[in-house]
């Protein structure tokens, strides 16, 4: 079977297509053959292997797993014969997690992994495109900042993967939505249901007085500090991006204000909070009331292409890998 193979941390050419033996699933296993993954910033960033300090968790000198990719969307082709929630040909999505493997044409997973059914009315690009952004989101809006209806909440980064689905998860849940993103974007996040949108090509927010229950930097661009005088007396600065100084501030100066900042790493939570989201996330996009934006589709042979695109940091909402010849 063809999978993308990496032996180094590097740009984008260290992605390589590679023939390797097609898995076999052990008895508690199911192989499934996989026909999208998203190509997304966390996975841009551990193929660089930046910051270094991440390089803890995957591997010091190289990557501890040669095949990228943490999520998917595919078909089941074989069951090992301890498996019962699965049967053949169902159709599922996986994360993976740390453990990679999505960027190839088949994957062996054990059946309590972090897998569900797919919804039968979203395409397998909307539904794996769906995984990173929204599950992250999410999970910053249940366990970091629960949203309470009526509360004014900022998105930074508003186009991005985890700013489409945190504007419409916000909304969601009944918040007062403002986004944050440039010119080019702003119809964008208003039609995903924004009140409000900062251009910050214009330092929009910055000229104004307004202030938030929450503000969500999904980028990482915004400074806290800066920041406190747009946060309400109580008010949460969350974010997914983690760096020296936000740990820092974190550790020393948040818990002494009355205004916090919060990081969490989602893909490192326990499975049964992973799986909480998951499902909450599909029945969301099952119902219409989350959609999946994509930015570009890309076949698997142009897996450094969608890279080094990523990599550009300007794409809007997700960018999909197409894997096999059948149209999905
Ligand atoms: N902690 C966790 O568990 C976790 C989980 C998943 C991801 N992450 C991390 O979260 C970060 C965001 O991921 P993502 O996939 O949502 O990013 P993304 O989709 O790659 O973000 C790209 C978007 O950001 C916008 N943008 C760039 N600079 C901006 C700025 N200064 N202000 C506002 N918007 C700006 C771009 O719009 P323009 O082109 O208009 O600039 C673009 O639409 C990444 O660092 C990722 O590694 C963390």
């Amino acid at each position: 079977m063809k999978s993308v193979i990496v032996n180094g941390y590097g740009g984008a050419e260290v992605l390589k297509i590679k023939e390797i033996n097609k898995p076999t699933p052990k008895e508690n296993e199911i192989l499934i053959r996989i026909k999208a993954t998203s190509i997304t910033a966390a996975s841009t960033m551990m193929r660089e292997g930046k910051p270094y300090f991440g390089r803890l968790f995957l591997g010091l000198r190289k990557p501890k797993v040669t095949t990228p990719g943490t999520d998917l969307a595919g078909t089941i082709e074989q069951i090992g014969e301890k498996v019962s929630r699965f049967k053949v040909g169902d159709q599922v999505l996986a994360e993976t997690g740390l453990n990679c493997g999505a960027y190839a044409e088949y994957i062996c997973l054990a059946e309590d992994e972090i897998i569900i059914h797919q919804p039968e009315n979203v395409s397998v690009e909307e539904a794996t495109g769906i995984l990173d952004g929204a599950c992250t989101a999410l999970a910053f809006f249940t366990d970091q900042a629960p949203i309470k209806k009526g509360q004014k909440v900022l998105i930074n980064g508003a186009s991005g993967s985890i700013g489409t689905a945190a504007v419409q998860l916000a909304k969601h849940f009944g918040a007062e939505v403002s986004g944050v993103c440039s010119g080019k974007n702003k119809a964008l996040v208003k039609d995903l249901g924004a009140d409000k949108v900062f251009d910050y090509t214009k330092n929009e927010l910055e000229k104004s007085n307004e202030q938030f229950d929450i503000i969500f930097d999904t980028v990482g661009k915004l400074s806290y500090f800066k920041m406190k005088k747009h946060l309400s007396k109580k008010g949460l600065f969350l974010t997914p991006v983690l760096s020296l100084s936000t740990l820092a501030t974190m550790l020393f100066v948040s818990p002494f204000s009355a205004k916090k900042l919060k990081f969490a790493a989602t893909g490192m939570r326990k499975p049964e909070l992973k799986m909480r989201d998951l499902i909450k996330v599909c029945e969301l996009l099952k119902t219409n009331k989350l959609n999946t934006v994509i930015d570009r589709i890309y076949p698997l042979e142009q897996i450094q292409q969608a890279h080094a695109y990523v990599d550009t940091g300007r794409k809007r909402g997700n960018v999909i890998l197409q894997i096999g010849s059948e149209k999905a």
